[in-house]
């Protein structure tokens, strides 16, 4: 497995599995590799014939207050994990070398970065699509894995990737859960142990808003019902409940007719977790 700290390295060895034929790859992350991560090297395995990793946290998607210095690190742990998987190459750039000193240029996908997780985190999304942007065009890939834990970033992905014409194939990955429901994330081990106790109610909140959505329930008698079972997390503050055309994310009123997902984002002390759901009645 090669490790790659320059843009240059990186391309020389893409240009190296083309010139054999290659199809390639790229699951891009900010590190501290779990199983839901390592879910979408091997989805990426599955569908092209080499697989390169991105490790980089970004700090262009962080706010003044969010939690870039604290963000969880682990290249040793996370080299481990990616070599037993056969990884072909991790892309491990420092901030100089992705952004240099002059970085001026941003890509925004506005409608879909201002809702939501947008309108709560401002700059986080033109972050992102900034990111994977410039990792698109490093990497040139065939295909990139993302979770859908993070629908809506999935979608502004999708969004752009349409737009601007890029030539790859974008493919999202379900979620990963731990034995008890709770979506897996980098985040999870900052959580106080009465927190990670509570967390789980984000995932029950799903599953009984996808009971629920069978009896094609009014949209703010579900959000109701979901705020219920989040309840019984009383460390978590809702900082969002929200339910939304799964193809648009527009919102929803009324009756549930259509495919709609639930998008959920609860703080635990410093340590925001957001979790969704695809539902249909
Ligand atoms: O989902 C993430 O880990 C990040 O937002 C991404 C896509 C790697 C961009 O920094």
């Amino acid at each position: 497995m090669q490790i790659c700290a320059r843009k240059q390295e990186v391309r020389d060895r893409v240009t190296g599995l083309r010139r054999q034929g290659q199809t390639v790859g790229l699951v891009p992350t900010m590190g501290f590799l779990h199983e839901g991560h390592l879910s979408l090297v091997r989805e990426a395995a599955r569908r092209t014939d080499r697989v390169i990793v991105s490790i980089f946290v970004n700090p262009t998607q962080f706010g003044p207050n969010e939690d870039l210095t604290t963000y969880p690190r682990d290249p040793e742990g996370d080299l481990a994990k990616l070599r037993a998987e056969g990884v072909d190459a991790v892309f491990m750039p420092d901030v100089e070398e992705m952004y240099g000193a002059r970085g001026d240029t941003f890509v925004e996908v506005p409608g879909l970065s201002g809702v939501l997780q947008g309108a709560l985190r401002p700059g986080h999304f033109r972050g992102v699509s900034t990111v994977v942007t410039k990792l698109f065009n490093i990497v040139q890939p065939d295909v990139a894995v993302f979770g859908e834990k993070d629908f809506q970033q999935l979608a502004i992905i999708r969004q752009m990737v349409r737009d601007l014409d890029m030539p790859l194939q974008v493919v999202g990955h379900p979620t990963v859960r731990e034995e008890d429901g709770l979506a897996m994330s980098s985040r999870n081990v900052r959580l106080a142990p009465e927190h990670r106790a509570e967390a789980p109610a984000l995932s029950r909140s799903l599953a009984a808003a996808a009971e629920l959505a069978a009896s094609r329930p009014d949209i703010a008698g579900l959000e109701s019902a979901i705020r219920v079972v989040l309840a019984e997390a009383p460390g978590g503050k809702v900082e969002s409940v929200d339910i939304r055309d799964a193809a648009t994310l527009a919102p929803l009123t009324g009756k549930l007719d259509r495919e709609a997902v639930v998008l959920l984002a609860v703080r635990f002390g410093p340590v925001l977790l957001i979790d969704q759901r695809v539902i249909a009645p």
